[in-house]
């Protein structure tokens, strides 16, 4: 099913899900004051989609907006962004995941996410974050803090597993869109 879904938009699919270094896009002191936001506004997230979801908070939104991560990734890539995007706290403890799924393409078509915390229960324990590129090509990414990952989320199928006991998982994802036509 994934496979098929990803080979209908593969001619779409403007960029692989990149994978970028330990604090190479958030200084470690910005994703020690991300995380220390996500925990003090934990209590105002929702239930959506088998996860616990915040629209991010605009301290939030300055962070992002301080590294110039979005500049970045624009050019790096070759893409342009509009100037509005989308901060969300996404946190998962036991049980909770997120099945496959595409991004909404009319309102941020990439996405960026950061791992803000990552607790396993064991050295061996792997979760990942997954991805079904163009040609069934199958990624996962099991993040460390700091780093992050970037994908065209309106056109890869995406999701993550359910989370095992004793396991949490913070990420912060920047959605960002291409102009109106
Ligand atoms: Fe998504």
């Amino acid at each position: 099913m994934a496979d098929f879904i990803a080979g209908q938009l593969k001619d779409r699919v403007r960029i692989r899900p990149t994978v970028y270094s330990q604090f190479a896009l958030f200084s470690e002191r910005q994703v020690a004051d991300l995380l220390q936001i996500a925990k003090d506004s934990h209590g105002d997230s929702r239930d959506y989609m088998g996860r616990q979801v915040l629209r991010a908070p605009d301290a939030v939104k300055s962070i992002v907006a301080e590294s110039d991560v979005i500049n970045c990734l624009a050019a790096e890539h070759g893409l342009v962004f509009r100037p509005d995007n989308e901060a969300l706290l996404l946190y998962y403890q036991k049980s909770n995941w997120v099945p496959l799924h595409l991004d909404d393409q009319l309102e941020y078509e990439f996405n960026l996410l950061t791992m803000l915390r990552r607790v396993k229960a064991s050295e061996t324990s792997r979760t990942a974050t997954y991805f079904w590129g163009a040609d069934g090509e199958f990624m996962a990414t099991d993040l460390r803090v700091g780093e992050s990952v970037f994908f065209h989320a309106s056109y890869t199928p995406h999701g993550r597993p359910p989370l095992p006991e004793g396991e949490e998982v913070v990420l912060l994802a920047v959605g960002m869109g291409r102009p109106r036509e």
